[in-house]
């Protein structure tokens, strides 16, 4: 039997042929947060294929009240060097522009211990962390200021008005920008956290006051190797979310 050798390492992604067909349900079943990036840069062209595929989403209207910041080199250093020090202490860059998730107190079931068990599976199963260890966790969360290593960083914004279908909007054009991501051999991880310093990020990337900012996203090749990226999480059964109304039979 011949032996197909494989000269690809852990470092270096396997470029993705332009011909590759991907399905939907691939990308949808494939793609999963990546914690963990190689330094392979990410063409500019590439970027703005994939934003061209996410702007294909619906929107109220057709109004695509989305705006994308991205920052790459420099420009990335130097706003994550701005995020850990407002992180560090300066209370002046704190704030969020909409209420992103209750405080820590807030949360209800079932999402309280949803929000817990995937804690655990991060911190505790894939990081080693033990509850104790706050210091260690806290190491952790900083990474995401440094897009955990991605080397390329965006900031989605939308219009604040009209707020709630522009927030909706917003969503769609994130999941499509993270699964086209998938479909051309690249991963992401949607970052809350980032917006936790929103007036850093307004001033530093010049967001006018008329956008609301939304979320971080972190944009590269993942790392095969590194322990954070084999964490896999679960989903509810169909069963669990959803009613079905009306007698028909399969
Ligand atoms: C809007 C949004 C914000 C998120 N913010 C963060 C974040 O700041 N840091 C992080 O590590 N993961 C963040 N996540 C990733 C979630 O933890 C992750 O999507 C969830 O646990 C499901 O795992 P999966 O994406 O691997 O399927 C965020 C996800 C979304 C949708």
């Amino acid at each position: 039997m011949e032996t197909i050798r494989s000269n690809t390492t852990a470092t270096a992604p396997a470029p993705t042929p332009v011909a590759l067909r991907v399905t939907v349900e691939d990308v949808l079943r494939s793609r999963h947060s990546v914690r963990a990036f190689l330094p392979t840069p990410v063409p500019r062209s590439t970027v703005e294929r994939l934003l061209s595929l996410a702007a294909r989403s619906a929107s109220n209207s057709n109004c695509q009240p989305w705006q994308v910041h991205v920052v790459t080199g420099a420009a990335k250093r130097s706003l994550t060097a701005a995020l850990l020090r407002a992180h560090a202490g300066d209370d002046e860059g704190r704030g969020r522009d909409y209420p992103y998730q209750p405080e820590q107190d807030g949360w209800c079931e079932p999402f309280r211990s949803r929000r817990r068990r995937f804690g655990e599976s991060l911190y505790r199963d894939t990081l080693g962390i033990r509850a104790d260890d706050p210091g260690a966790r806290l190491d952790h969360h900083r990474r995401n200021y440094d897009f955990f290593g991605a080397p390329v960083g965006i900031v989605l914004t939308t219009s604040r008005h009209p707020l709630q279908s522009a927030l909706v909007d917003a969503g769609l054009f994130l999941q499509a920008l993270m699964l086209a991501a998938r479909g051309n051999g690249l991963d992401t991880c949607p970052q809350a956290s980032v917006i936790d310093f929103s007036p850093v990020l307004r001033r530093h990337l010049l967001i006018p006051d008329d956008q609301l900012i939304v979320c971080g996203v972190a944009l590269g090749y993942a790392d095969p190797a590194h322990p954070l990226n084999h964490l896999r999480t679960t989903r509810e059964p169909v069963g669990s979310f959803a009613t079905f109304h009306g007698d028909e039979a399969d």
